[in-house]
């Protein structure tokens, strides 16, 4: 069983899909392992977007996620983390295929509602920041 980081971000939870996006980890099979409403702050930002914080857009893009709350989970199953990021679909939400949830749900390349682990190392250094320790296997 692998499992992976998914956060719903602010758009996510103003607009009133928190149960539409676990509805739909839950009918394909995966287990919501851990499950919590929280707030980012200033250093969890730029810790979880490592990569990103030298970037043109990360301003914006941190702006946007400490904007409101956000909900993190773990999920788990079989091939999780890719799995996970195909029902995700493609970060411009214009560009993702109708059935992915950004497809389906946002039109928006910044307001793409959900954040997911992109590979092994990123859910292993994500789990850690979100939840601990106590959840990477
Ligand atoms: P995420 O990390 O949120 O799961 O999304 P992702 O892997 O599909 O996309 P990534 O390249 O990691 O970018 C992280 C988030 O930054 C915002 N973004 N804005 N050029 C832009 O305006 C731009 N590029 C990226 C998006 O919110 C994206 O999800
Ligand atoms: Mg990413």
């Amino acid at each position: 069983m692998e499992k992976t980081l998914v956060l719903i971000k602010p758009d996510g939870v103003s607009r009133g899909l928190v149960g539409e996006v676990l509805g739909r980890f839950e009918q394909k099979g995966l287990k919501i392992s851990e499950l919590k409403m929280m707030q980012m702050t200033d250093e969890l930002s730029d810790r979880h977007y490592a990569e990103h914080v030298d970037k043109p857009f990360y301003p914006r893009l941190k702006a946007f996620i400490l904007s409101g709350p956000i909900v993190a989970m773990v999920l788990e199953g079989d091939r999780a983390i890719e799995v996970v990021r195909r029902l995700v679909g493609d970060t411009d939400s214009a560009e993702a295929a109708p059935g992915t949830i950004r497809g389906d749900l946002s039109l928006s390349k910044g307001e793409n509602i959900i954040h997911a682990s992109d590979s092994s190392e990123s859910a292993q250094r994500e789990l850690a920041l979100f939840f601990g320790t106590k959840v990477v296997s």
